[in-house]
């Protein structure tokens, strides 16, 4: 008994014992379901707390509720790299010097890789950093669909088909997610050009809407579950994308079932009534220096700032939409910065910039090799000779809101040279001066590529050293500045530009051995095709770029990319541009408004090409590879397939030369009878696999009625119609090796 007491009494002397435990509210308390957790958070919050959750505070910030230990969100670009910072108000970068990143290569060479679990390590690798920059919401990846060559964004998108684009995106936005930080899809909906961004209105058929341009953001949003999605600038039924009624609430929020934030696009807001009922979250970025506005803080007369609470207190609107809006924000934190158990990151990494080089190695695509003059032969070549500004200006800085401040950039040209060694001489010259400037934001490549020399000097001096060489090296194409990929502008011609076709068309004659590099995110027109026989799609490589470009260019990796897009032979081959509605008509009223219809419908890409028997420069899927592959007989498991069934379809696939290779084997769906007019044939399938020389592999596609469906806009669903399909098997969209018939029931 006594000791019964010494015990009870020593205890009551340990600290905090007997006292009440402090209780952990149920928003801070970690082991409860996140949406109880977001209602208590909310039933916390003053109503001026709620409507400063909805918009900015600085350039690419917005507040928490320091009171309750809710953090800032912090938003950065995306989708390339993490953004240097920026000050507080303005786009000028704030000179850090902790801030710098990894480039991984553009999204369009990520598509061309058609590898899914490439798309992983890119957005793992990116998520990382961007972790480690302490952001919550990394603004993209980008999903518009690539309708026009002259896009400036293109670069940032990944292609012209839905299927691929979506195949590619859920894994990419599924790795940066891992890491606490939100991906923010964008631009929805309908961005596709950069032309007039903020004022077109896209006039588009339903079809199109939903077979063509939504269904990249949908696998985002469903597959992908991504955490925040960006509206876009442009209008849609005559609504501006970032608080678009339709696009938002209808089809977003309710047909997909969307829980996460809707962020504006900068300074994509436009009017507070629309902003507060028709689906917008987060509003920044809606004056360019954030100081304007004559007020003493600018972000206090945001749409979504004084003028909405104005309209609350006043009784005009009520709080149901705010509520919404701040559960959204809210769940945002838990996911991202309120995670406890959320990673730390990394920064420049090896293993980010081995990531980037091997995204760039997998995406690169080897367009034409006549004659095997690639790879190049290091025990023949003594002299090679390098030409263009694209091997040696850097691609990291300029292209818009994309644009980086890298650890380093390896240039095509000092790529080349660490590969080659002491191998073989590398010589260097110019050939044509196309944008010497560098620097985007107050960030500045550093580079003085000014060259006062006239062209036809730079021509004579580039024919002089390539007649002397075993192999030539032209690395020219776009290059992100105004017009040349590049955001707020379109390019103004499909043709590359200072002069670049007739520096090539001189090296031709000059040396047999040339190899035309191209670096760019969209098609270009190549009117010396013929006399070139070796071309190489190159893309934005980022940090990696020279190693990725010199492993290719001499074999040590075997090019394995296929085009997302495609090469057309002229505008005029374009439906955007032949049904002539691009950049879009005026109105006569005197509005800024300008209309865009989508005449061609949901015929895109290489659906425009079946459809109108064009022949493109080089199709979309197409891209070659140092081995060959022989494609087997495909079967189908069945003949007929029920509308709950799957249909699986098989066939070997060998390399039949003497490298590994990697070889993307795709799965076409052509719809042979069919209530309403539909593409020739659809991609609904597409395999990466990896063969030594000699290997047989099976390729396996399995299919379900969604690969066989139309969106009927009429009933607005989608349907899968019984009657007579094939199934094609093709090594590109035109090289179709193998067909498969069967029935829908
Ligand atoms: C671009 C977005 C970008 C944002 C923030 C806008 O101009 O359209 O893609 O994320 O700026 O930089």
């Amino acid at each position: 008994m006594k000791l019964i007491k010494y015990i009870a009494c020593s205890l009551l002397l340990l600290p905090g014992f007997g006292q009440a435990q402090q209780e952990v509210p149920t928003y801070l308390d970690s082991s409860k379901p996140i949406e109880e957790r977001v209602e208590d958070a909310l039933s916390r919050l003053t109503l001026e707390e709620k409507v400063a959750l909805t918009h900015a505070q600085s350039k690419f910030c917005s507040p928490g509720v320091a009171r309750l230990g809710i953090p800032e969100f912090w938003m950065t670009d995306g989708p390339h790299g993490i953004r240097p910072e920026v000050l507080w108000d303005e786009w000028e970068q704030a000179g850090w010097t902790n801030d710098s990143c990894v480039a991984f290569p553009a999204l369009t060479c990520l598509a061309a890789s058609w590898d899914p679990e490439i798309a992983r390590l890119y957005g793992k690798s990116i998520g990382e950093e961007a972790r480690y920059r302490n952001k919550t919401v990394l603004l993209g990846p980008g999903v518009n669909i690539y309708r026009s060559p002259l896009n400036g964004r293109n670069f940032e998108y990944m292609g012209e088909d839905p299927y691929l684009a979506g195949k590619m995106v859920v894994p990419y936005v599924q790795g940066v997610q891992q890491n606490g930080v939100a991906a923010c899809v964008k631009h929805y909906a309908l961005n596709n050009q950069e032309v007039n961004r903020h004022t077109t209105n896209v006039i588009v058929d339903d079809r199109a809407l939903y077979e063509i341009y939504l269904p990249a953001f949908k696998a985002a949003v469903q597959e992908g579950n991504a955490w925040a999605i960006m509206g876009s600038y442009n209008l849609y039924k005559n609504q501006h994308g970032c608080h678009n009624q339709y696009l938002l609430n209808d089809i977003l929020k309710g047909e997909w079932g969307f829980d996460g934030v809707v962020v504006s696009d900068w300074g994509g807001v436009h009017n507070t009534q629309e902003a507060i009922t028709n689906g917008l979250d987060m509003e920044f970025g809606s004056w360019t220096n954030g100081l304007s506005n004559g007020a003493s803080n600018a972000y206090d007369n945001y749409y979504l700032a004084d003028p909405y609470l104005k309209l609350i207190r006043e009784g005009k609107v009520g709080t149901k939409e705010l509520d919404d809006k701040v559960r959204r924000i809210l769940r945002l934190a838990y996911r991202t910065t309120m995670d406890r158990n959320r990673p730390y990151g990394s920064l420049c990494s090896e293993a980010h910039f081995a990531a980037a080089r091997s995204i760039g190695e997998e995406g690169i695509v080897l367009l034409q090799n006549r004659n095997d003059l690639l790879p190049i032969d290091l025990n023949r070549a003594k002299r090679i000779v390098v030409i263009g500004e694209n091997a040696i200006k850097m691609m990291t800085v300029g292209g818009g809101s994309s644009s980086l401040k890298v650890k380093y950039e390896l240039s095509p040209l000092d790529g080349i040279r660490k590969r080659v060694g002491d191998q073989a001489e590398v010589i260097y010259a110019r050939g044509y001066v196309g944008d010497p400037s560098g620097e985007y934001n107050g960030v500045k490549s550093g580079q003085d590529l000014e060259d006062s020399r006239s062209p036809e000097e730079l021509i004579a001096e580039a024919v002089a050293v390539a007649k002397e060489a075993d192999y030539v090296i032209f690395i020219g194409g776009l290059n992100k500045s105004a017009h040349q990929d590049c955001e707020d502008a379109d390019r103004k011609e499909l043709g590359l530009s200072y002069g670049q076709d007739k520096v090539i068309t001189a090296l031709a004659k000059a040396n047999k051995n040339l190899i035309v590099v191209n670096i760019s995110g969209n098609a270009i027109a190549m009117p010396w095709v013929k006399e070139v026989p070796a071309i190489v799609q190159a893309w934005y490589l980022g940090s990696e770029a020279g190693s990725a470009i010199a492993s290719v260019l001499t074999g040590d990796v075997n090019p394995s990319g296929k085009l997302p897009f495609t090469f057309p032979a002229s505008l005029q081959d374009v439906g955007a541009h032949k049904l002539g509605e691009y950049p879009g008509t005026p109105r006569s009223d005197g509005s800024p408004i300008v209309d865009q219809k989508y005449n061609e419908g949901i015929f895109v890409g290489y659906r425009w090409v079946d459809k109108e028997k064009t022949k493109p420069l080089f199709s979309f899927g197409h891209g070659l590879s140092y081995t060959t592959f022989a494609y087997g007989k495909a079967v189908a498991d069945k003949k007929v397939m029920g509308q709950d069934e799957t249909l699986t379809i098989t066939l070997p696939v060998t390399n039949t030369g003497c490298r590994e290779g990697s070889e993307v084997i795709q799965l076409y769906i052509s719809d042979l009878q069919s209530s309403l007019p539909r593409p020739v044939k659809e991609l609904k399938g597409f395999s990466k696999v990896k063969l030594a020389p000699g290997e047989t592999r099976e390729v396996t596609f399995t299919i379900g009625k969604e690969a066989l469906s139309f969106f009927d806009d009429t009933r607005h669903e989608w349907v899968a119609e019984p009657g007579k399909f094939e199934a094609w098997i093709g090594a590109s969209s035109t090289d179709i090796r193998n067909k498969v018939a069967f029935e829908l029931k």
